[in-house]
């Protein structure tokens, strides 16, 4: 973690542009703002690299600023020039300052004339911290090799340079090549029916935040899902993924309904091979999605709820820097329900809603003070720390609550009107809070106290009046789970036939930490966990079976983590067998072989684990 020198954040002294400064970038916002990006780059497979050009146009706001400075990590920089007006060029000096481990390097370049555009000639790493290669043999056809992006949270600056904040918005225009036959797809419009001919152009006109640059290339077919919609993927996937995701357009209109006209244009959906480290990812025109969600029954479709409700929350509405990552994450959480419950009805948005906070109830209590409130002092805090089940959790459990208190009709409206004024901004929490105070709870007075709202966003813990839904059939399974343990009623005679694949990862999560072997083994015989093709399944199943010390699922569960780089799917598998030492020996030989196949930040995050069993810490 980055150690932020202490700033009074607290002092009323100290200007606002000293409090709204982005400790994740060393951009310099009030000197100089990037407004519109145009890239030129190869897509180099061998070299595993993007070769090319970024031409950055500027907007300089002060006068005297001596230098443009960007963000980079692992970036060769072969050339930097300045374009007038005319766009005549004239080279330009610059410094590429050493490597810190959490920001990269600083990129200042030299320009006291304050050209209108500036164009870096460059090329990025094979070890670009948010790019991902793949040869042909890494993927499902096996014919093209793939790669991809994924730039949230400071992930941008490893394959462009730039200003990496998300408090900074631009335009930005791009033209990709590619071997032939390969698609290439970014964060903006994209043409179905463009010729696999290697070269390919993009146009995104809304002015974005740099978290959202997106690029995906490899074997990619596409199949229609609705007017407006397609799902992008490998040959051999896009079939089951069209059918999968076939309720896309329901799920737009069920959104527009609900807060105004999706303003994006398309909502197409690329499915990556397994190796993406996260469910999902909001890009613009084209979230990215893990292929674990293709389980055959729609049952994992929330994804796209959620994705697709970041095109209002996160996306039009940003959160200004890493710190205020709730309002991103909490508010689509939140959104996310809603459209769940409005197309596949309310039981299941309150099963879900059940299963995040209990979990949440579960795992707070364990973390830092500051990490448990909504808008955490920023300071020693790096960017993806902010991003734990507090800003999801937490964050959607108080919109939910204000939601409560202040009645459906009077809330949406807000939250509509919300979405409306912030289009296309960045903001800050204290500028949300003073959107709600203004809009909500001072239009509406007697509903909830301002102190009440301040302690959900600014004191850790979860407030004791925080309303809970109610499932029945989360009751039940309580209930059957309660008497499994107890003795009192056999694994095959659990109703577990028709539990749907939220019921079992509710049965699953609230087991005992390490239940007896006994009790997995006769689970297993009875429902055949091992194996399961359903990785929210397999992901608990395995994380309680290794703990309850079942060697029996080893073999399954090093296939399970083997497969699937979604690190939410398959750290706690690590993290089970590295509970021991015999359990950390085989968990470092299955990591061995599967390293390869891995994102270089899935890498990471297993690497620490095993690190910190070897040295005996949690
Ligand atoms: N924007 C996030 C993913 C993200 C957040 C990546 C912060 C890097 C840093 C995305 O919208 C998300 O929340 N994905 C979830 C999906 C789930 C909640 C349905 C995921 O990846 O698990
Ligand atoms: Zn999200």
């Amino acid at each position: 973690m980055r150690a932020i020198p202490a700033l009074a954040l607290g002092a009323l002294v100290l200007p606002l542009s000293a409090l709204a400064a982005d400790p994740h970038s060393y951009a310099q916002p009030n000197e100089v703002r990037v407004t519109h990006l145009d890239l030129d780059l190869a897509i180099d497979f061998p070299h595993k690299a993007l070769d090319g050009t970024a031409t950055l146009s500027l907007d300089w706001k002060d006068p005297n600023a001596p230098a443009l400075v960007l963000d980079t990590r692992d970036l060769k920089i072969a050339k930097v020039e300045g374009l007038d007006t005319a766009g005549r060029a004239s080279a330009l000096k610059f410094a590429l300052a050493p490597r810190d481990k959490e920001l990269g390097s600083k990129l200042t370049i030299q320009a006291p004339r304050h050209p209108a555009k500036v164009r870096i000639v460059y090329a990025t790493s094979p070890q670009a911290s948010g790019l991902q290669w793949l040869t042909p043999a890494q993927t499902a056809d096996k014919k093209l090799p793939f790669m991809f992006s994924q730039s949230e949270s400071i992930h941008a600056r490893s394959w462009v340079p730039l200003q990496d904040s998300p408090a900074i918005r631009f335009t930005y225009t791009a033209h990709v090549t590619a071997p032939k036959d390969v698609r290439v797809v970014m964060s903006a419009i994209n043409d179905a029916k463009h010729p696999l001919d290697g070269d390919f152009r993009f146009d995104q006109p809304h002015p974005i935040p740099s978290y959202l640059l997106a690029i995906g290339a490899g074997d990619i077919a596409v199949e229609e899902t609705g007017p407006r919609s397609a799902v992008y993927a490998e040959p051999s996937v896009v079939g089951k993924a069209a059918h999968e995701f076939e309720d896309t357009e329901k799920l737009i209109e069920a959104t527009e309904q609900l807060y105004g006209p999706y303003a994006w244009g398309r909502y197409d959906i690329l499915v990556l091979p397994p190796s993406f480290p996260y469910g999902g990812m909001e890009n613009p025109n084209m979230t990215f999605a893990t292929p674990t969600v293709l389980v055959g029954d729609k049952s994992l479709v929330s994804l796209v709820s959620h994705e697709l409700a970041h095109s209002w929350s996160g996306n039009l509405v940003t959160a200004a820097s890493w710190r205020d990552i709730w309002l991103n994450e909490g508010f689509t959480t939140y959104v996310q329900g809603r459209i769940t419950e409005a197309v596949y009805g309310k039981a299941l948005a309150d099963e879900e809603a059940l299963l995040s906070a209990r979990a949440l109830q579960k795992s707070i209590g364990d973390m830092p003070a500051n990490s448990q409130k909504l808008a955490p002092d920023p300071r020693g805090v790096g960017a993806d720390d902010s991003l734990s089940d507090v800003a999801y959790d937490k964050g959607s459990w108080f919109l939910r609550t204000l939601e409560q208190r202040f009645g459906r009709g009077t809330f949406d409206e807000w939250l509509k009107a919300y979405f409306h004024r912030h289009a296309f901004t960045s903001i800050t929490t204290e500028q949300m809070l003073a959107d709600m105070k203004a809009n909500l709870f001072d239009t509406h007075p007697g509903k909830m106290s301002w102190d009440e709202a301040k302690a959900w966003v600014y004191q850790p813990g979860i407030p004791r009046e925080a309303p809970l839904p109610t499932s029945l059939r989360f009751q039940t399974i309580d209930k059957e789970r309660a008497d499994f343990l107890a003795g009192t009623l056999d694994a095959n005679e659990l109703d577990a036939k028709g539990w749907n694949t939220q019921e079992w990862m509710y049965f699953l999560d609230r087991l005992p930490d390490a239940p007896p072997l006994s009790k997995m083994k006769q689970l297993d015989a009875a429902w055949h966990l091992t194996g399961t093709p359903n990785a929210e399944i397999g992901m608990r199943w395995y994380s309680h079976a290794i703990a309850a010390g079942d060697k029996n699922v080893w073999e399954d569960a090093r296939e399970h983590m083997t497969r699937i780089g979604r690190m939410y799917l398959t750290l706690p598998v690590y993290k089970a067998f590295a509970a021991t030492p015999e359990g950390l020996a085989y968990a470092e030989a299955a990591y061995a072989k599967a390293k390869d196949g891995y994102h270089p930040m899935t890498q990471g995050a297993i690497e620490s684990i095993l690190r910190k069993a070897r040295q005996g810490k949690k």
